[in-house]
């Protein structure tokens, strides 16, 4: 195979890699310049509409309905859009081997890619129950979901297993809004995570006692505190049931499984500086290697505004990225300079009717507001993180456009606070001040 040269290759073909393309495009990128290469077979989409409407039994959302960049209200990229830019599209191209020294990449199939320039964008990929030997996990009808095949899957076995029982494992996000899209679909669900409240890594006791609340109304049966240790199989190896830890047998024809995420960095072990569990850069996404970008969930960046250095797995962080490292490397090639990327965290969810955002940094001191009770009428509630007397962090159930940019400026603008209980007492009218 002849071997193939780029002056800028993204590797990675996910939210990340489609939002670089936009801004190369912007920034006069030329035609025969820029190859993304993907290990899907498909060009790069909204990768939360997986979780979301590509679940739901009615107003389904299908490609090319959400190819980038229609999730942040831009222009739909379609595969067209590629080629007319000159811009090319390498689909279900798996690259094995990166060798940053001599600049080339090498696909499974044994095909060669040079570069100039390299954004990694590979994204993350799935824990497995099998990566920790539970018994069973291989089993049929056991679920991830990263990717659009995985969600085809899923897909066909929510058909086939009509009114059927499923067992969510984890508590997090995919168990969430998996538990969520599966209860839609009129599958009897159970929801299973080690942790005393839901979402533990963001949600405080007090917003997760709405979530578990409302889900239970919704008739899903939640199990904390315990895991899944096994899994029984029928003679055509598919999965039956759910062994717990705590002795308990949960019957099941779908397990969907969401334990937690990993970055893909494997490619580059030893040969570009890595922190946090992933590739390190600095404000431009630079990596330790010249010429060599990463970008979205594998970046672990300066965080300015917390004078740390973080990773984000989240869809707002993998477009703001991607357009930094863009913009740098064209400003670099021009001699001029761009700002420091200051990155406000924006995380979100949808599930059931319900909607939520938060901005900031969720440390400190924490003051609920509203009402969280899951029968209120209004589901409006939501809650302050205070640090240094400070607040630094900010969450909203089913707020509105202006109340959600509200919380958003002031988790930038940090105000100061002298009373916690004035804080909770003025709830959400404290945001809309600023
Ligand atoms: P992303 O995973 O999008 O893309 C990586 C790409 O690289 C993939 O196409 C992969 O195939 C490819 N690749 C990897 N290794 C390769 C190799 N060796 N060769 C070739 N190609 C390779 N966030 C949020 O804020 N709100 C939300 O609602 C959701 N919802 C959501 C749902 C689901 C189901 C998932 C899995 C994730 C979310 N997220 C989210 C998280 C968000 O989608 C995620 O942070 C971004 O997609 C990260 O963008 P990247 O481009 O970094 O990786
Ligand atoms: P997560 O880190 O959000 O949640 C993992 C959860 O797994 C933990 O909360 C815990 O409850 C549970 N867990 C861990 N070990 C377990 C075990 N042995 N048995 C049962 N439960 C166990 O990860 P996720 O939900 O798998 O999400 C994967 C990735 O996708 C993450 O990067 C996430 O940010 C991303 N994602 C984001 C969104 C969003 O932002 N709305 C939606 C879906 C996915």
């Amino acid at each position: 195979m002849a071997e193939k040269s780029f002056k800028y290759v993204i590797l990675g073909g996910g939210v990340a890699a489609g939002y670089a393309a936009r801004e190369f495009a912007k920034q006069g990128v030329q035609s025969g310049e820029l190859a993304i290469i993907s290990k899907e077979g498909v060009a790069p989409y909204e990768r939360p509409a997986l979780s979301k409407g590509y679940l739901f039994p009615e107003g389904t959302a299908r490609l090319p309905g959400f190819h980038v960049c229609v999730g942040s209200g831009g222009e739909r990229l379609l595969p067209e859009w590629y080629s007319d830019k000159g811009i090319s599209l390498f689909l279900s191209t798996e690259i094995v081997k990166a060798d940053l020294t001599s600049k080339t990449l090498t696909s499974a199939a044994g095909q060669t890619f040079k570069y100039q320039t390299l954004i990694i964008a590979t994204g993350s990929t799935v824990i497995k129950l099998t990566d920790f030997g539970v018994e069973g996990a291989e089993a049929k009808n056991i679920f991830y979901l990263r990717e659009i095949d995985d969600a085809d899957k899923l897909v066909e076995a929510i058909k086939a297993k009509k009114n059927g029982k499923a067992v969510i494992v984890g508590g997090g996000y995919i168990g969430l809004e998996l538990s969520a899209a599966l209860k839609i679909n009129n599958i009897d669900v159970s929801m299973v995570y080690p942790e005393p409240w839901c979402m533990p890594r963001l949600f405080t006791a007090g917003i997760a006692a709405f979530y578990e609340g409302y889900y239970a109304n919704k008739g899903i049966n939640i199990i904390k505190g315990t895991v899944a240790v096994g899994f029984g199989t029928n003679a055509n190896g598919e999965v039956t049931d759910v062994k717990l830890k705590d002795g308990r047998v949960l019957e099941a024809d779908i397990v969907v499984v969401g334990v937690g995420g990993r970055p893909l960095t494997a490619l580059f072990k030893g040969q570009v500086v890595e922190e946090k569990g992933g590739i390190k850069t600095d404000a431009f996404f630079k990596t330790s290697i010249p010429g060599v970008y990463a970008v979205g969930d594998v970046a672990t960046f300066p965080l300015k505004l917390y004078n740390d250095i973080r990773r984000v797995e989240h869809v707002d962080h993998a477009r703001k990225s991607a357009e930094q490292a863009v913009k740098a490397i064209f400003a670099s090639e021009k001699g001029t300079s761009i700002d420091e990327y200051d990155y406000l965290p924006y995380f979100y969810s949808r599930a059931f009717d319900l909607s939520w955002q938060f901005y900031g940094d969720n440390v400190g001191d924490t003051v609920l507001f509203g009402d969280n009770n899951p029968t209120s009428p209004t589901h409006k509630f939501g809650t302050y993180w205070i640090k240094d007397g400070k607040v630094v962090g900010v969450f909203l159930e089913s707020g509105t456009p202006e109340e959600n940019n509200a919380i958003a400026k002031l988790a930038r603008v940090q105000p100061a606070v002298s009373s916690l209980d004035e804080l909770g007492k003025e709830g959400l009218a404290f945001a809309s001040k600023f």
